[in-house]
């Protein structure tokens, strides 16, 4: 493990204060996907998640409930690990502040900076907003309310701990200057930039008007600022000041990953904080969009909170991961409805990437007897197919190397698209039907199941059941919970005589309709892609197997004798011969037979066909013939040379 690099990912520490949303899973789910991948590549990586549990707000509400803050969160906390482990987030830790492996680098921290001047002591009088915690001054306010929030501010005076930023300002600007990657995505740089050179005024960084903190540590009557505190964790995860080799190991972090609304903190603050400490700075700070509703932003209070579990319950994991990851595009915000959520999951996953697995485990499974073909020469349809499988190979790490995590999906979906119309040029049920042809349909085969290889390859950080799931109906994997990302920039690699079988439908089509009242029309570009889907693959027939035909009894009968039923102008009463057996069938072919035509006639007998009255006479089976679509002309089938009695098969 020590040898291979390191990869250090963080999401922010969320607020306990009640359970999370869709807007927080969005940013583990990101994360997520990057450490997945990063892992795939063979980084020892370590994805840190956690809660942020101290301060006002938290305190606040514990009381309103009637609980102590820390039994208050404990329930919370257990909802939010519940929530990760439904969306399949591999977190390598989960930090709680309210642990003293926090609280102790917290203190020690504090100390160390205080010792060093540049935390002092004096007094503070400002206006205090709660659910942001933070500190404003008069002129920062916005109608006198909080001018994040909006909503109403406090009259704080207290005695206070200040850290003085501006001393680090002009290095952090240097710093920004020189490693545009730091603040991604570009515009966000800008803005912190711009907040710095306006001036940076003393931090306060300790509280005295509630107790739910970290103490600081020379005088008990404050607690840490509940920012400074959090930020914190990023390092005493990873064993700042108890475990030097792991700290060694994965400090810096290469991308804490944020929601817009937290940047300055993140950008600001927290490389200050860092500079005074004098370890080196995270590698990027990466401030995503957010997800909002059309109503504005999701909120308890407008009733409006979009609940992830209730979403993975319906749609299931793989479905919910990929529609977050592809939908917003990563930096901006972007609308969320269950709606959108929906058609997105029925035009990629169930029409295009479920049905190109369908469509080529049926294929092999009908034409190949379920094994994997070998391969012959290539055509130039099958060279632009494999040439476009690397573009998209190296296409997507690019994007995801750059966190661009809705073009990363974007790219990979180009490759399925382009299966599916490789399957309309090459027109496997066409080649099919001639045997001069079954070695081009077995490279057509292969070709498809090695793209499909890469692409479920590709899918793995944001679909992570995805490569086993298929892999049980089409195997081109030895080991689906080993894969490599790098396996999937190479061709060729799945291996004939792999098995084929057809299996459950991977993303079933969700009706719409069950989502509203008022049902919603299918809107029109799905429908014609689904149309078109229906018309590549011709619908396919019921087949039954051997065994199943083996079970119907037919015999060579002669006709011995034959007349017309009575007051039935349609039936024959024909009486037949199987060897040493008789038996009376009745037949509806009198408009086309005389009885005399079909007497010494050797015909074919379904002798196994449950006997039945017909117009009072038991018919012991039936007579095989073939007619027109309009029953006009019917001809009964009939035999030369075999003797009655013996099978026909
Ligand atoms: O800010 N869309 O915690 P928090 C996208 N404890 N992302 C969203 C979102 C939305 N609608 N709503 C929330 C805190 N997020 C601090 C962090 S870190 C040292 C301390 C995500 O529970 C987004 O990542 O309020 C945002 O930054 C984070 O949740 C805020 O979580």
């Amino acid at each position: 493990m020590q040898n291979r690099k390191s990869y250090y990912i963080t999401t922010p520490i969320y607020y306990p204060s009640d359970n999370l949303h869709i807007g927080h899973a969005y940013t583990t789910v990101a994360g997520d996907c990057m450490a997945r991948f990063k892992r795939m590549q063979g980084y020892d990586v370590f994805y840190l998640t956690g809660t942020d549990e101290h301060g006002q707000k938290i305190e606040k509400v514990a009381l309103e409930k009637g609980e102590k803050p820390l039994a208050y969160v404990d329930e919370i906390v257990e909802n939010i690990r519940s929530l990760w482990d439904t969306l399949l987030i591999t977190h390598n830790d989960f930090i709680r502040t309210t642990e003293s492996r926090h609280k102790e680098v917290v203190q020690k921290i504090f100390q160390k900076v205080y010792d060093q001047g540049d935390i002092f002591i004096s007094q503070y009088e400002g206006w205090y907003c709660t659910p942001c915690e933070t500190f404003f001054t008069q002129r920062q306010l916005t109608d006198g309310n909080c001018p994040d929030c909006g909503r109403e501010v406090e009259r704080l005076k207290e005695e206070s701990y200040f850290f003085n930023m501006a001393k680090y300002a002009n290095r952090l600007l240097e710093h920004i200057e020189k490693h545009p990657e730091f603040i991604q995505p570009e515009s966000r740089r800008n803005e912190v930039i711009n907040f710095i050179k306006m001036g940076l005024e003393d931090l306060c960084v300790s509280r005295t008007t509630f107790s739910w903190g970290v103490p600081v540590p020379f005088n008990q009557k404050h607690v840490v600022y509940v920012w400074f505190d959090a930020l914190i964790n990023y390092l005493s995860a990873i064993g700042y000041a108890s475990d030097n080799e792991k700290f060694e190991r994965y400090w810096p972090a290469n991308v804490h990953l944020i929601g817009k609304d937290i940047l300055r903190f993140h950008a600001i603050i927290w490389p200050i904080m860092l500079m005074a400490v004098g370890l080196p700075l995270p590698r990027q700070i990466f401030g995503h969009g957010w997800i909002m509703l059309e109503g504005g932003k999701m909120s308890k209070s407008k009733g409006n909170v979009v609940d992830p579990i209730i979403l993975v319950d319906k749609y299931g994991v793989d479905a919910v991961r990929y529609y977050l990851i592809k939908e917003l595009s990563f930096g901006q915000d972007g609308l969320y409805s269950e709606e959108m959520l929906v058609n997105r999951i029925n035009s990629d996953l169930a029409n295009d990437l479920g049905n190109l697995i369908s469509r080529t485990t049926a294929m092999i499974t009908r034409y190949f007897d379920g094994k994997l073909p070998e391969p012959e020469d290539s055509q130039p349809v099958d060279l632009e197919l494999q040439n476009l499988a690397s573009q998209v190979y190296q296409g997507a790490t690019a994007k995801l190397e750059n966190l661009d995590f809705s073009a990363y999906l974007i790219t990979v979906m180009k490759l399925v698209s382009r299966c599916n119309k490789y399957i309309d040029e090459t027109e496997p049920w066409l080649l099919a039907k001639e045997e001069s042809k079954k070695n081009r349909l077995a490279t057509v085969m292969y070709n498809l199941a090695e793209a499909i290889r890469i692409i479920l390859i590709l899918l793995a950080p944001a679909m992570p059941t995805l490569p086993e799931r298929a892999n049980r109906q089409i195997e081109v994997f030895d080991n689906p919970g080993q894969i490599n990302w790098e396996d999937a920039g190479r061709w060729g690699l799945v291996r004939s005589g792999a098995t084929v079988k057809k299996g459950e439908i991977l993303f079933p089509r969700i009706d719409l309709k069950t989502l509203e009242e008022e049902p919603l029309m299918e809107d029109s570009k799905t429908k014609t892609d689904k149309l078109e889907k229906e018309k590549a693959v011709p619908p396919q027939p019921e087949y039954i197997s051997i065994e199943d035909f083996a079970r119907v009894d037919l015999r060579v009968a002669e006709v011995i004798a034959c007349e017309k039923m009575e007051k039935a102008d349609k039936l024959l009463v024909l009486r037949v011969r199987l060897g040493e057996e008789e038996r009376t069938v009745v037949s509806g072919i009198a408009k086309n037979y005389k009885p005399e035509e079909l007497i010494g006639k050797k015909v074919v007998l379904v002798a196994n066909l449950k006997p039945t009255k017909l117009r009072g006479t038991l018919s012991q089976g039936m007579i095989l013939a073939a007619s027109d679509p309009d029953d006009k002309d019917i001809e009964v089938l009939t035999l030369d040379r075999i003797a009655p009695g013996n099978r026909v098969k």
